[in-house]
């Protein structure tokens, strides 16, 4: 027994380092390093900071203390989150007493150790499926659906996923938009998914994660893809991304009641349709048109967001360039064709800060969170992270004839 030294042996050091990595998340799965089977050794020299310079000397600090050498194993040998682990893992092995020089040697997992990897990650299940169609599964699922094009769709699922975030919620969005990507931008991620074998890692960005066809397609290529690829691809997106445990996942639809909208029914049976509009007669009745799709295909409507409500004058009165009322109409409507309540979840003013935060990629209910449409757009993320999570209140998909 050593009895009585002020000075930790290596073991002491090595299982306090060991503690301390517990503290690091993969930036891309969000578990703890240490749970994912990523921290291949921990080695600790006890004495003098005096480096021999062997592995690698990111986070060399010339203090004195013991020196640590942290083996880490990368998913892939690409990981493009690579810098951000080794930072992470420094300062979590500096923050125990007794630590001088850290170091990261860096590898990468063997075949068997992904495989291992991705059966943890999927609950022990080899093969992909789509648990948010799972009959115990928590995730609020919401399509955000509208009759025309341009009012609106991207820019409230990128608010909304960004606001739930923020307010705490476990969120995920799919771009199910194949012909007009935009949420990439929208939400300033230019990355593709990490690919584990054939998992995918999705990019987090403004704490959501985030999975578009924008990812696969070379730029500037058009995308010509039929009925049956449309549906391979969203179930692809669903069961193939780990999306760990979720609050609530978004998907962008095209506009229309097209394919895409079809398949998220039967993909995502317990899935609820948020219904975009603009105040325009014209628009409201093509939109109450794509929400009364949920009587078809036994889907919930989970309300409706007018956007472009009005356009604020600098003497404080409202412009309202589409005229008026679409939201309610439709809502009104809505609540006739499906038999629930559906209710105008909120009315979002025309916002030049809207649109310049949607091109610059951090949405506006982050980068001006007291602009008229930011108010508006994180009431109604408000409205719906308060609607409860779980079972309770979903359609059992039974038809009521
Ligand atoms: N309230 C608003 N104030 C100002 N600009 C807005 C507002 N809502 C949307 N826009 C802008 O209008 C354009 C269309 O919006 P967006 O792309 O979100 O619509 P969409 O319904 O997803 O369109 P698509 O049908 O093409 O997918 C974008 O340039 C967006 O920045
Ligand atoms: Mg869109």
């Amino acid at each position: 027994m050593a009895g009585g030294s002020a000075t930790p042996t290596t073991d002491v050091l090595e299982d306090l380092v060991r503690k301390a990595l517990t503290q690091v998340m993969d930036p891309e799965i969000r578990r703890p390093v240490t749970e994912l089977g990523m921290v291949r050794s921990v080695d600790v020299t006890l004495g003098s900071s005096a480096a021999d310079g062997s592995a690698g000397a990111e986070g060399a600090t010339g203090t004195e203390g013991a020196r640590v050498v942290v083996g880490i194993d990368l998913t892939v040998a690409g990981c493009p989150m690579k810098s951000t682990l080794v930072k992470d893992v420094t300062a979590a092995a500096r923050t125990v007493p007794g630590v001088g020089e850290v170091s990261v040697d860096l590898g990468v997992m063997s075949a068997e150790q992904r495989t291992e990897l991705r059966t943890m990650l999927r609950g022990g299940v080899g093969e992909p499926e789509i648990p948010f169609a799972k009959p115990d599964s928590l995730t609020k699922v919401y399509a955000i659906a509208s009759g025309k094009g341009g009012v609106g769709k991207s820019s409230v699922t990128a608010n909304l996923a960004v606001a739930l975030a923020a307010d705490g919620l476990s969120v995920g969005v799919v771009d199910a938009d194949i012909y007009g990507f935009s949420i990439p931008r929208m939400l300033g991620v230019d990355r593709q998914p990490t690919r584990v074998d054939n998992m995918l890692l999705p990019p987090v960005a403004h704490g959501v994660k985030v999975v578009s066809i924008g990812m696969f397609v070379p730029q500037g290529q058009p995308v010509i893809w039929r009925g049956p690829m449309l549906h391979r691809a969203l179930q692809q997106f669903l069961a193939d991304v780990y999306w760990g445990d979720l609050d609530v996942l978004l998907l962008d639809l095209p506009p229309g009641t097209g394919d895409i909208a079809i398949s998220v029914a039967q993909l995502l049976p317990t899935s609820e349709i948020l219904v975009v509009t603009t105040p325009q007669v014209a628009a409201a009745e093509v939109a109450e048109r794509a929400g009364s799709i949920a009587t078809q295909t036994q889907q919930g409507v989970v309300g409706v967001v007018e956007n472009m409500s009005w356009l604020e004058q600098p003497d404080g009165s409202r412009l309202e360039l589409f005229g008026a009322g679409g939201g309610a109409r439709v809502a009104e409507n809505l609540t006739a064709a499906t038999g629930g309540p559906v209710e105008l979840l909120g009315q979002v003013p025309l916002d030049v800060s809207l649109r310049e935060a949607g091109d610059a990629g951090t949405p506006v209910t982050l980068s001006d969170p007291d602009s008229p449409a930011a108010l508006a757009l994180r009431d109604v993320a408000r409205r719906l992270a308060t609607r409860s999570r779980g079972l309770a209140g979903r359609r059992l998909g039974l038809s009521p004839v």
